[in-house]
């Protein structure tokens, strides 16, 4: 018998990368999971193209237009509700997570971080690797808790930081990041 696929929400400003390659898995059935909502807070990020063209439905929400960070986390909460979301799946969502959020889904976000923490949270962690001159960074995934990058440390891979450049170390994360972020989603979602 096959379980039930585990509906989850993508939460991503960004590329959307990761977006694909978690859609990809769920589409040929590497990940028993079905993504039933795209979130972002910028409307024009190329994850909004990724998902209309993978026939998902995406969400814009500009924290701007709402008064106060709650009352814009809250009108997320119905949105995700509404779409029946049991997990949500922070991939580049360049946002720490509030309180509305986190009490409605505890232990149940989970975010990809480039860089194996705690070394080097926050923005532009492969560039702060590069900077520090490491020769190995790496990534991290992560449940979220209300600090920056600092929640439950789930999985982490190792990758060489490639010629001391940035676009080229970014790279082979995002390699690594596609096939880790797959298994611990599994190994998460088969528990
Ligand atoms: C990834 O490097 C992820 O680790 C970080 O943001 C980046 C998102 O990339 N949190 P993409 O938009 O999925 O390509």
């Amino acid at each position: 018998m096959t379980a039930l696929k585990m509906k989850i929400a993508v939460f991503a400003s960004g590329s959307g990368s990761n977006f694909a390659a978690i859609a990809e898995a769920c589409r040929l059935g590497e990940l028993n999971a079905e993504i039933v909502l795209v979130i972002t807070n910028k409307p024009d990020a190329y994850v909004v193209e990724r998902a209309r063209q993978a026939n998902i439905r995406v969400v814009a929400f500009q924290s701007a237009a709402y008064k106060t960070k709650d009352t814009y986390e809250e009108a997320i909460l119905a949105m995700l509700h509404e779409a029946g979301a049991e997990w949500l799946v922070l991939a580049g969502y360049m946002r720490l997570v509030g309180e509305p959020l986190l009490s409605a889904y505890p232990s149940r976000i989970v975010n990809i971080h480039p860089s194996l923490l705690p070394s080097f949270p926050g923005i532009d962690a492969i560039g702060q690797a590069v900077a520090h001159g490491v020769k190995v960074t790496g990534v991290t995934v992560h449940l979220v808790d209300e600090g920056m990058d600092t929640g439950m440390i789930l999985a982490q891979r190792a990758v060489n930081v490639v010629d001391g450049d940035v676009d080229k170390t970014a790279e082979a994360i995002h390699a690594v990041e596609h096939d880790l972020y797959k298994e611990t989603l599994n190994s998460l979602f088969s528990r």
